[in-house]
């Protein structure tokens, strides 16, 4: 009779063998492993890129069975946030799990009084994006106040931050870095120091994605080291996205730069008191800190008197905050830490495939805007770079992206460095097709493309219901031109590690013969 230990490797030998046969589509674009790729076949715009470490990974914690988060989900918490370099790492169900529990965390009544969130309190978010960047801070009953993106970067204009702030009433600013392009954190956190707000990032998106700023700009900020892991230059400092305000927030969904399939993480940037209160808020509301499984972490489980409770009742049901339940699965969290120890290599690649797409399109800038890295005026075609950034698609895995040199920068010393979500272009308004025939030629060609997720999100059903509703949940800052544009001329294609060379180069060709098709 073979020993559960010996039955175990047997299996995970076996499903090791099994995903190596079956998995082949979903291998790195450049492994050549990768399952080969024919013209007319679907090119999704993302999707999970994994081996057997995954599936073996999923298979033997459903083998331990231990289900809710427990040691798999710890290590992971403890493993991201060794990588961002923040203080806490908390695993929920979702990016949209994430952005609630980060901005509950901000209303709960064990802050100061001054930086509490209470209802009526004002948030600035922006227009264009993923409803539920903006929806917690409506849902919580604070209200939203939108403002302007700039197209080019799909990012807000820092400079409406003043106009849409007021006096006692703004208490955070709550964004995304638009696709993976981090937004103008040495604009938007002098504004949040300036009149002592919350950041929270939404970096479900950008996840790997940097932001530089020169040394003494960013000691004015109190922000001294850069992220591990990376050098320092002497003269900037250089940090993850995700780890330069309060709290941030990851998705974990398959399109995102790492999957567990479902999932997201909240990440506690600096001010560690906020863990116990993001914690809280995804377990039920509890003010108990017990692991799952263990039963008296503080020590005195039958020592408090809280609330009206009498003196001694079980902390493990004691109640501080009107919580929820937003925890994932041991399995997933398994699933997630095989993909940790990947994700450099998916980073860069999403890196060489936005500047493959973007050289491949770069003669048809008469009917097409691209997006641009925020801080960057203007794209370089390789002629015009120096050095290593000539060549970039002779990079390998292990190769950082030269992105410095594939653009000219902007006066402010920030520079960003993009592991994009997609690749965003405009059709400008004088070419003679819009968006959605582009996006119904690919659709037709099989070639994965979406656009910025809601567009305006003023615009879409909920928010006209909410302006009859509720006209006081959000405000809005001006005309909204940049988020329309958007709206109507944005399309992105995806950039993630399984796109193969020739996927890329067919995604080319097929705008290319539809652009000169549309010239006459
Ligand atoms: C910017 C942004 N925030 C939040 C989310 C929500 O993440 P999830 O799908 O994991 O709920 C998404 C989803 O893609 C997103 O793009």
């Amino acid at each position: 009779m073979p020993t559960p230990t010996e039955l175990k490797a047997e299996i995970l030998r076996l499903t090791r063998e099994y995903s190596a046969l079956m998995h082949t589509g979903q291998r790195p674009g450049d492994d050549p492993a990768h399952a080969s790729w024919t013209p007319g076949q679907t090119i999704p715009y993302a999707g999970r890129v994994f081996d057997q470490d995954e599936v073996e990974a999923a298979v033997g914690a459903t083998l331990d069975f231990w289900l809710t988060l427990g040691p798999e989900g710890e290590a992971f918490e403890k493993e991201l946030a060794a990588l961002l370099g923040v203080k806490h790492s908390l695993l929920v169900n979702s990016g949209s799990s994430a952005n609630l529990v980060a901005f509950a965390t901000l209303t709960t009544h064990k802050l100061p009084a001054h930086k509490r969130i209470l209802p009526g309190d004002e948030v600035i978010t922006v227009a264009a994006g993923f409803p539920t960047t903006v929806s917690p801070i409506i849902q919580l009953g604070a209200v939203a106040v939108f403002i302007d993106n700039d197209p080019a970067t799909g990012n807000i204009r820092p400079e409406q931050l003043e106009s849409a702030y007021v006096a006692g009433k703004t208490k955070a600013v709550m964004i995304a870095h638009a696709l993976g392009n981090p937004f103008d954190l040495g604009a938007v956190l002098e504004f949040c120091r300036k009149h002592d707000l919350w950041l929270v990032e939404d970096n479900c998106d950008a996840l790997g994605c940097t932001y530089s700023m020169p040394v003494a700009r960013a000691k004015a900020l109190g922000i001294t080291e850069n992220s591990p892991g990376i050098p320092s230059d002497g003269v900037n400092i250089t940090r993850y996205t995700g780890t330069w305000g309060d709290i941030s927030t990851q998705s974990f969904y398959p399109p995102h730069h790492l999957t567990m399939g479902e999932g997201g993480a909240v990440n506690i940037i600096s001010r560690p008191p906020l863990k116990t209160y993001a914690e809280s808020f995804r377990d039920w509301g509890r003010d108990c800190w017990c692991a799952s499984g263990k039963d008296d972490t503080c020590g005195k489980r039958f020592g408090w008197q809280l609330g009206e409770l009498p003196k001694g009742y079980d902390h493990k049901y004691i109640y501080s905050h009107l919580g929820f339940n937003l925890k994932p699965l041991d399995p997933q969290a398994a699933i997630g830490r095989k993909q940790l120890k990947k994700l450099p290599a998916f980073i860069e690649a999403r890196k060489r495939n936005w500047e493959v797409l973007r050289a491949g399109l770069a003669e048809f800038e008469d009917v097409f805007d691209f997006t641009l890295p925020t801080h960057a005026t203007r794209w370089l075609p390789p002629s015009a770079r120096s050095g290593t950034a000539r060549s970039v698609s002779n990079l390998s895995a292990s190769d950082r992206f030269p992105f410095e040199s594939c653009f000219e920068w902007d006066q402010t010393g920030g520079r960003t460095d993009t592991s994009w979500f997609g690749f965003m272009l405009r059709v400008k308004p004088g070419a003679s097709f819009s968006h959605t025939d582009l996006a119904r030629h690919l659709d037709e060609k099989k070639i994965g493309n979406r656009m910025f997720f809601g567009g305006n999100l003023l615009r879409q059903p909920v928010f006209v219901q909410l302006k009859k509703d509720r006209p006081d949940a959000f405000r809005v800052v001006g005309e909204m031109k940049g988020a329309d544009e958007i709206m109507n001329q944005a399309l992105f294609l995806g950039t993630y590690p399984g796109l193969t060379a020739e996927m890329l180069a067919y995604e080319i060709a097929v705008i290319g013969e539809f652009v000169k098709s549309k010239r006459g």
